[in-house]
């Protein structure tokens, strides 16, 4: 296993310098209607609120947070799932708001979606080449042998061998790490230039992981690919990902690349998820064993001020549970959320 980390990890130092920008999201807010009985709006869950972030051209980034901050919703989003209540996703030269019918069907297509749980990503019903043609069909690919040879080609790259042997099986013929290749070779099959990969690997095994992880890694780099990794598991990033966003309570509270992330990270509740991962390589793992106490607050009504402030040691009464932080920058390209970093 170790070798097959480091191995991972020799390939995520290949990645190569991002050059233009290809999403850019901009106060992104996504607020869900809490409704009584169906009816009047009482509140809103506040899942994503006020998010701004660039990802260039075939770069990396990993969202990490705690489960419910957000993290979905934000991706969904970007996928064109969600709309937003408020801000832009602009991806690829396209203001996802003014998109509509076809152009917004062909923004889809050029962004890869691999879902956490393969098997429900699959419909049951249909075998690995149906499965596989399909989305080449919506997207108006009519020869079939054209079809079979791109459906060919992305089971290669997935690693799916012999090719026969897999196009007539149902899911639930494959093992979970089968059903996930399916899934990417999915995401890849109209050469999309993003993949979104919600939590790909957290229903896997552990012995397949890493594995996905590598193929992915392997795909990111032979096409260029940009990706944004969402995970809950920090020990993972490093392997994947050259920047770290992280999230908290709808809001991202510290960005920065990855080697800075975890060998300086800065932000209270970044120290304690890092605290909580069982990466031995992550810098000042040992210093910050203290979990913080309680919960995730609600997201209909967070905490006045600073969201983590009812669950952080270094709180400051009449400013953090008063004042909302803005964005801070301690050091070249390390943004954080936080009141100890105002200059
Ligand atoms: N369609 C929806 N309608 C109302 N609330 C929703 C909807 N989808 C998500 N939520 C709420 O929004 C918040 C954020 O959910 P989201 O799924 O984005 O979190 P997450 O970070 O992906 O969590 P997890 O790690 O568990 O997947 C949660 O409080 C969730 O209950
Ligand atoms: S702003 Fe205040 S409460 Fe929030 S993380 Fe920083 S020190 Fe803690
Ligand atoms: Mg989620």
């Amino acid at each position: 296993m170790i070798t097959e980390l480091q191995e991972a990890k020799r390939m995520a130092m290949k990645i190569q310098d991002p050059v233009e920008t290809l999403l850019s999201i901009q106060d992104l807010h996504v607020w869900y209607e809490l409704r009584r009985f169906g009816f009047s709006v009482v509140g809103h869950v506040k899942a994503v609120d006020n998010v701004s972030f660039d990802l260039a051209e075939g770069e990396t980034v990993a969202v990490v947070g705690e489960s419910g901050c957000g993290k979905s919703s934000l991706m969904k989003t970007i996928l064109g799932l969600n709309n937003p209540t408020g801000g832009r996703v602009v991806f690829d030269g396209d203001d996802l708001s003014k998109l509509k019918g076809e152009g917004l069907r062909n923004y889809r297509f050029k962004i890869g979606y691999v879902q956490q749980d393969p098997y429900g990503a699959l419909p049951p019903f249909m075998n690995v080449q149906k499965i596989l043609e399909e989305p080449l069909i919506i997207s108006g690919m009519t020869d079939k042998t054209e079809r079979l040879s791109r459906i060919r080609k992305v089971m290669t790259e997935v690693k799916l061998h012999p090719i026969e042997d897999f196009l007539h099986k149902f899911p639930h013929m494959l093992s979970g790490g089968q059903q996930q290749r399916i899934v990417i070779a999915r995401a890849m099959l109209r050469e999309p230039k993003l993949i979104v990969a919600d939590e790909p690997v957290s229903m896997l095994d552990a012995s397949v992981r890493v594995e996905i992880l590598k193929l992915m890694r392997a795909l990111q780099e032979s096409h260029g690919l940009s990706v944004i990794y969402i995970t809950h598991d920090l020990s993972t990033v490093k392997y994947f990902s050259q920047r770290i966003f992280v999230m908290y309570a709808g809001n991202l509270i510290e960005k920065a690349d990855t080697r800075r992330l975890l060998q300086n990270p800065l932000h209270p509740y970044t120290h304690a998820l890092l605290a909580a991962t069982s990466d031995p390589d992550a810098a000042n793992a040992e210093s910050f064993k203290e979990v913080p106490p309680g919960e995730p607050p609600s997201l209909v009504n967070p905490p006045k001020g600073c969201r983590f402030h009812p669950r952080c040691s270094r709180a400051m009464v009449g400013l953090c549970d008063e004042k909302e932080p803005v964005d801070f920058e301690p050091e070249p390209g390390h943004l954080v959320a936080c009141w100890l970093y105002q200059p």
